[in-house]
């Protein structure tokens, strides 16, 4: 037929095309794979891209040199996000649990994950009660299934509730991890430029205790 030198050239390049394709699979699980041994720059910035991660590389970093130090190690979170199964798989030795408020988000969050291990929570808050909340501690006691109750926490991840709008705030999950955390132990705080996450910050996690700043995101280490 008369095509026939064409599709030569098509094969030719198709095949080169998968061979590609394949090189980039493999060099993606290399990469991916070698973040439990070291959780580089550029491997973590290119999972950052791929799953459309909002803390920035150099915080991921962070929090994953941290887990690879206390591993195999709890590891509690606030909120479910497009970075959860980053911190499952870094701590794929220790225990990992990731703590919700939106049903929809957890629903759909968790719907094809075995990885996963996720539990609903309710805040019961409004971020504009902020003030009350802060003279009244007692008020900031919340619900938490058996397993969050009685394990230690080495690390505990605050990305959660929402800290904007009509969102609860992040009153209780600030509260709550200053008591939850082991010591020694290690607290991340995400969007601290914000007043109310500083204030909380400042009034139960401690300046005495912060250990670094990587721009908005807070690391507060408790020694024993
Ligand atoms: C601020 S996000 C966590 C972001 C995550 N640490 C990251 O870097 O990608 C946490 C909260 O946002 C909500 N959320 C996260 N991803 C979402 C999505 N894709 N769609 C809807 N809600 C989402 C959930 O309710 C969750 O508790």
């Amino acid at each position: 037929m008369g095509c026939q030198p064409n599709c030569k050239i098509y094969h030719f390049k198709k095949g080169r095309v998968i061979r590609k394709q394949r090189i980039k699979f493999f060099l993606a699980k290399i990469l991916t794979k070698s973040i439990k041994v070291w959780p580089s720059y550029i491997a973590l910035s290119l999972i950052r891209r791929r799953c459309k991660i909002q803390l920035t590389t150099k915080m991921l970093q962070n929090i994953s040199k941290t887990i690879q130090r206390e591993s195999p190690c709890n590891l509690l979170v606030f909120g479910l996000g497009n970075d959860s199964f980053l911190w499952s798989f870094v701590n794929s030795k220790g225990t990992t649990i990731f703590l919700e408020d939106n049903e929809k988000w957890f629903q759909r969050a968790t719907k094809n994950s075995k990885v996963l291990v996720a539990h609903m929570v309710d805040y019961n808050t409004r971020l504009k009660d902020w003030e009350i909340f802060l003279e009244n501690p007692s008020l900031l006691e919340m619900d938490f299934p058996d397993i969050v109750k009685s394990t230690k926490w080495d690390i505990i991840l605050v990305d959660a509730p929402a800290g904007w709008g009509k969102g609860p705030g992040r009153m209780k999950s600030i509260y709550q991890a200053s008591k939850l955390v082991n010591r020694p132990g290690h607290v991340f705080v995400h969007d601290c430029e914000r007043e109310i996450e500083n204030i909380y910050c400042n009034t139960f996690l401690k300046e005495e205790n912060l250990k670094t700043e990587i721009n908005n995101l807070r690391h507060y280490y408790f020694s024993s």
